[in-house]
């Protein structure tokens, strides 16, 4: 997810960035062009884009996508024998046994589809899982878009509504109005670290309609920014309140390999749907979202995922099928899909090392989100719930009335300049709340913890330097 948070122009000069990340990328260019700062590179933690924040890449990933793109490397001895048999595997299943062509079928490789399927079946304790009801996508928010654009209809009181977390990912604002849907806030609890409401839910509803059509409800889980991760019980009341209202699920799963809290796990909405009985596994309409932009793949930048569609009418579905026809999904991101639902098993030869990759990532991330809570908590102005999953920490700033004052006078959000002058003279990217516009304002910062030990570390530091001059 790239970030737009808007920053000032005027507080910058002529030349003014008007994002966060385009401010960080203009002073990255000032530091190549001399300029002299107190710190050496911008580090961006702002989104949820671990390569850029220095994570490595998953070996097997890169060898088998190596040997698919380049097959004269099917002869080099030093790669491990399964690099060489995965890799002749999807390009069997490729058109023309080779990277280069269009995906087979507009919803993606079937070979990919039976694997997404089987994962989901493991997984899930047996549910059964349709490869025909998997499509694959340039990852998971060109996905949600789609079913977005799917829906939208009417305007008024009749324009397509979804029930949307406050706080939600920072780009979901941005998805439902390009789609033409309205964004129907229900607020998390943030004294309950961030958990979902069921009460605030209905209310939610009731005031959305007769302003809108509340069609659907996104779900984040593990919840980006907030880190909650969602228990049987949550997910059960939540699909009975679809259910009742008839509305779409929206799970948006991505980051469900990145579970650490003590006694969380991660249960999927499709899972929990199939134990509650017919009445609900047959008639709830489920659209749940996966990506390789997972905390464990970190593969933002090929953009690949898919999502499971359960229970859509048919005839919508044939319609969807046909949208996608001209767009099938590019064909790399699909093999790193094909990889992440079907790792080396044990007696492998990568299979020691792709479990010790893994591991390193899901170890680093909850090392970090600890860490990183204890020192903002110890911060004044500061408290951060803990974080039990996902790759985000979402503390929340106490702005001192001066930098409201001024943040009014620029026109822009507190949290907004705050992560502005973080960035500025520290250099250091972090996301802003996203909770603007609401009429209770409480001010966020959104910090990604899914970056090397060291380097959250030097974040840390700079923020407490920064932060305590702030408040001096
Ligand atoms: C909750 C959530 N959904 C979706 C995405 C983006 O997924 P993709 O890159 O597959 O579009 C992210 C990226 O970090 C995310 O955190």
């Amino acid at each position: 997810m790239s970030s737009v948070q808007e920053v000032n122009p005027r507080v910058l000069g002529i030349r003014a960035p008007t994002s966060l990340q385009s401010l960080a990328a203009y002073i990255t260019e000032q530091i190549t062009q001399g300029t002299k700062k107190s710190f050496k590179k911008v580090i961006d933690v702002s989104s949820g884009d671990s390569h850029r924040a220095g994570m490595a890449p998953v070996s097997f990933v890169r060898q088998v996508l190596a040997v698919c793109l380049y097959p004269e490397l099917f002869r080099v001895e030093s790669l491990p024998l399964d690099v060489k048999l995965r890799a002749k595997r999807l390009l069997g299943g490729c058109g023309g046994g080779c990277v280069g062509s269009y995906s087979v079928t507009s919803c993606g490789l079937p070979l990919v589809q039976q694997s997404v399927a089987e994962f989901i079946m493991r997984r899930d304790g047996g549910v059964s899982s349709n490869p025909e009801e998997i499509i694959l996508s340039d990852g998971s928010e060109s996905s949600l878009s789609l079913v977005l654009h799917l829906m939208a209809s009417g305007e008024g009181e009749t324009q397509t509504g979804v029930l949307t977390p406050i706080p939600c990912p920072h780009t979901l604002p941005m998805l439902l109005d390009e789609a033409g849907v309205m964004l129907v806030p229900y607020q998390l609890r943030e004294d309950r670290g961030w958990a979902v409401d069921l009460e605030e839910l209905h209310r939610a509803l009731k005031t959305a309609r007769g302003r809108c059509k509340p069609r659907a409800i996104y779900i984040s889980n593990p919840g980006n920014p907030t880190g909650f991760v969602q228990n049987r019980k949550t997910i059960e009341e939540v699909i009975q309140f679809a259910a009742a209202e008839r509305l779409v699920l929206l799970a948006d799963e991505v980051h469900q390999d990145s579970v650490y809290g003590q006694g969380s796990e991660f249960v999927s909405y499709k899972k929990v749907l199939f134990e509650m009985g017919k009445e609900y596994s047959e008639t709830v309409e489920l659209v749940s979202f996966h990506s390789i932009s997972s905390a464990c793949m970190g593969e933002c930048g090929l953009r690949g995922g898919y999502m499971e569609i359960i229970n859509m009418d048919p005839t919508v579905f044939k319609y969807l099928r046909n949208l996608l026809a001209y767009l099938s999904p590019t064909v790399l991101p699909q093999l790193v899909l094909e990889i992440m639902v079907n790792p080396p098993t044990p007696g492998d030869p990568s299979y020691k090392t792709y479990t010790q990759e893994i591991l390193l990532t899901q170890t680093t991330v909850a090392q970090n989100a600890q860490r990183a809570c204890e020192v903002l908590n110890d911060l004044p102005g500061m408290s951060c719930q803990p974080a039990t999953g996902g790759i985000f920490l979402y503390p929340r700033l106490h702005v001192p009335p001066l930098m409201i004052e001024e943040a009014k006078s620029l026109g822009v959000e507190a949290d907004v300049l705050y992560c502005q002058r973080f960035l500025e003279e520290e250099g250091v990217c972090l996301g802003a709340g996203c909770e603007n516009g609401q009429e209770d304002k409480k001010y966020h910062i959104r910090l990604c913890v899914l970056a090397p030990p060291v380097t959250m570390e030097e974040v840390l530091a700079r923020l407490r330097s920064f932060h305590l001059r702030l408040l001096s």
